[in-house]
């Protein structure tokens, strides 16, 4: 990135998967503190250096670059079972850097009865309406409700055992009778979650520390600060597709609360597309393609969930959700991945407008239940590998459009692409590509 921003956030401006792992490891070089701010063990972020992958679903993704304080903020609901076992898992693969992992003392803990009534509401959903949300079932809603509730219990009940002890009988008592009298399942016992928890606890205690005061006293000393959004912007539960959206604020907007850090001292918002879109679980997808071409896309960018492995409904790029995204969450500037999937399109082709009851909107519509016609503009295919590109003068003229395209019609400069999995596969654009015109909606226009 540019020197002009001091602090940086990283978010996903599609339904999440946009590759922002790879991104944040890729940036996390030029930073000293990577912090995640919202979301949970629901995100499934891949970074790939050479031969190995890794998928962090709480860590920060800069946790694998040598010496960066890795902070979880308080917006993140906090599964302590699924921190351990990625930390022990990059134990496994020789990476040991525990100790540079810092916790909100303020973050809500996952417990096991939010996963039971993650699935019991999908079920009943289901059941009832025929309208589940497709969760990735690791009991974000459920927890993100109970801090809503005021019900929570939060990472600084958990490691003081007594205390842990007095909320969780309460709260399990309460979440008992949901889970058998609402959903006739069986109730969970009191001293096994108990147990198991505050043996999380004796290993996470060191690690818990109040992250707001932490962020505020490293940026006076100097010290530079890289956001990872988790999600995507069109998930955000209160400006995405409602009701088919996770649980939290998952634009820029989520940083100040999620962290105690103020987001007026962060200078760039980097937002993240595909090439093409894709979404995991039920919800709109104006410009979804449920033919070959989808299923082509799915084959070639491999797109299969990190967190569930289920497979990702694939499509077209949609202009117009970009430009809302862009427009709500403030993006200064885009970074575009998987362009290499896009490798052996003789065609492709790009949503611009909608068309609603026969007239065009530029908009992004309120109601999901909209029907809506994408209407597209079609570009030329590069068909061959781009894979090796260092520089955006070895991108062919017709990858050198379809970007120009896409900055013009977001009216916001590239200033990173993502041409394969790797850590090296990266075109970082020195100067930002610019947008030509303000494109033919512009960034705020009507959305
Ligand atoms: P995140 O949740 O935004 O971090 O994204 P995911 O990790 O869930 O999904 C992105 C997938 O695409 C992962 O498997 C990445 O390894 C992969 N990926 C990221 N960038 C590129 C790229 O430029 N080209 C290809 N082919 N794969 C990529
Ligand atoms: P990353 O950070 C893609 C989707 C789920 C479901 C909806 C609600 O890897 O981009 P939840 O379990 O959060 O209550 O599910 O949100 N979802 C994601 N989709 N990437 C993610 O994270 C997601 N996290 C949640 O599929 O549709
Ligand atoms: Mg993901």
């Amino acid at each position: 990135m540019q020197p002009s921003s001091k602090h940086l956030c990283v978010v996903g401006i599609q339904w999440g998967d946009e590759g922002k792992g790879k991104i944040v490891d890729v940036l996390s070089a030029d930073f000293d503190l990577v912090v995640r701010y919202q979301g949970g063990a629901n995100a499934g972020h891949t970074v790939k250096i050479d031969e190995r992958e890794f998928v962090f679903h709480l860590i920060p993704s800069g946790i694998l670059q040598e010496g960066k304080i890795c902070a979880i903020g308080n917006g993140v609901v906090l599964d302590p079972r699924a921190l351990l076992e990625e930390l022990d898992q990059l134990k496994r693969a020789g990476i040991d850097h525990e100790a540079n992992l810092r916790i909100s003392d303020r973050a809500h803990v996952v417990l096991p009865y939010h996963r039971v009534l993650d699935a019991a509401r999908e079920q009943a959903a289901q059941d009832v309406s025929g309208r589940k949300i497709g969760t990735t079932l690791r009991g974000i809603g459920p927890c993100y409700t109970d801090k809503a509730a005021r019900l929570g219990i939060r990472m600084t009940d958990l490691i003081d055992p007594d205390r842990f002890r007095d909320v969780l009988r309460r709260a399990l008592a309460q979440k008992n009778d949901e889970i058998v009298k609402l959903y006739g399942r069986e109730p969970l016992g009191f001293e096994p979650i108990c147990e198991e928890y505050l043996r999380y606890a004796d290993r996470l205690r060191p690690r818990v520390c109040d992250i707001g005061q932490l962020l505020v006293e490293e940026a006076g000393r100097g010290k530079r600060i890289l956001f990872e959004g988790a999600q995507g912007s069109l998930l955000d539960v209160d400006l995405g597709t409602y009701p088919f959206v996770t649980s939290s604020n998952t634009s820029f907007h989520g940083l100040g609360a999620g962290t105690g850090f103020s987001p007026r001292q962060v200078g760039t918002v980097l937002g993240i597309t595909k090439a093409y879109s894709t979404r995991v679980g039920e919800g709109p997808f104006p410009t979804e393609l449920k033919d070959a071409t989808g299923a082509l896309l799915r084959k070639v960018g491999n797109e299969y969930g990190a967190t569930t492995g289920r497979p990702r409904r694939c499509g077209w790029l949609d202009m117009i959700a970009i430009r809302y995204a862009i427009r709500f969450g403030d993006i200064d500037a885009l970074a575009i991945t998987k362009l290499d999937v896009l490798d052996e399109f003789e065609e492709i082709q790009v949503g611009t407008h909608y068309s609603v009851g026969g007239g065009d909107v530029a908009s992004f519509p309120t109601r999901v239940d909209t029907p809506i016609e994408p209407r597209y503009r079609s570009l030329r295919g590069w068909r061959r590998s781009i894979t090796a590109c260092k520089r955006f003068a070895d991108l062919p003229p017709e990858a050198k459009e379809y970007l120009q395209f896409i900055a013009d019609e977001a009216s916001r400069p590239i200033s990173m692409v993502s041409v394969g999995k790797e850590r090296s596969a990266t075109i970082l654009l020195e100067p930002w590509l610019k947008p030509r015109s303000a494109g033919s909606s512009g960034a705020g226009a009507g959305s």
